[in-house]
């Protein structure tokens, strides 16, 4: 019960990651707010959480929308009176050559990665600072921030890394940095989480390929993450921020 009276919201909520990181924290005792595009796939999640002495909440947000991103803090701050924990789990892909790019595609990408990961920061830090009690914000990064993906592993994968996605991710984890030192005063912690590939049906030869990059010679699992997120939405990790923690079997040390 590490979260026992903290107000979490995770945004993206509906997807792989985002139904675990709600559950985790759930868990833990705080109270979550499950949000996503969809405010019906936010409520089955919601209803599906377990409750610890908490009540869960849905809520549809666009984070690529400044008013949507505005109209759910407001929300919050009428039923909760109070934000502690937000995971900036919200994330888009495209996977055509990027030969065939349109700009709009590539500028999609990152207005919802990038862009809605500031306007949540931005919304959020306002109304942890009006309350006066600190936060720890967890953006998602990814290995493909840090490094190129491989295009040769994509033998029978159609969902190919993209530049925008890199570019994306590799602007979150340094907007990390920036928002852990000029949070800092405030109390409030800005960390990433930077997974390695999950598993996620993927095709038997695209495994193959990618677990031989990988020391621990296999994918990640969906829930694998939630450790580092309850570390550092909890004070276990108050002492830390501006930290990008790498969780991928090892895929960058080699
Ligand atoms: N799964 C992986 O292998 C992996 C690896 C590295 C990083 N990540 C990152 O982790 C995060 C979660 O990934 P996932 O695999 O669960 O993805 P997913 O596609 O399963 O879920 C993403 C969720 O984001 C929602 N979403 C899309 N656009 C949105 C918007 N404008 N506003 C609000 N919500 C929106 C979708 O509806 C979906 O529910 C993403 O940021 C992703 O880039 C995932």
């Amino acid at each position: 019960m590490r979260l026992q009276g903290k107000v979490a919201m995770v945004t993206g909520a509906v997807g792989q990651l985002g139904r675990q990181f709600c559950r985790a924290l759930a868990l833990e005792g705080a109270e979550v707010w499950v949000t996503d595009l969809d405010r019906q796939r936010c409520q089955q999640v919601a209803e599906e959480l377990p409750h610890r002495g908490a009540s869960h909440h849905a809520l549809a947000l666009d984070v690529g929308e400044p008013q949507s991103v505005q109209e759910a803090m407001a929300e919050i701050k009428q039923v909760s009176a109070a934000l502690d924990i937000v995971i900036n789990n919200a994330g888009i892909a495209v996977f055509t050559p990027f030969e065939e790019r349109s700009f709009e595609d590539f500028m999609r990408v990152l207005r919802v990665n990038t862009g809605g990961t500031f306007l949540c920061i931005q919304q959020a830090a306002q109304l942890m600072r009006q309350q006066g009690r600190g936060g720890s914000i967890i953006n998602l990064g990814s290995i493909y921030g840090e490094v190129s993906s491989d295009p040769r592993i994509y033998t029978d994968c159609g969902r190919k890394n993209s530049e925008c996605y890199s570019a994306s991710k590799a602007g979150i984890i340094m907007m990390t940095r920036y928002f852990a030192v000029h949070l800092a005063p405030f109390g409030i912690r800005v960390n990433c989480i930077s997974p390695g590939g999950i598993f996620n049906q993927q095709g038997e030869d695209f495994v193959g390929n990618y677990s031989r990059g990988v020391p621990m010679a296999r994918m990640g699992q969906e829930e694998e993450l939630n450790g580092a997120a309850v570390f550092l939405a909890s004070d276990e990790s108050r002492y830390m921020t501006g930290q990008n923690l790498i969780i991928d079997g090892g895929r960058l040390s080699w």
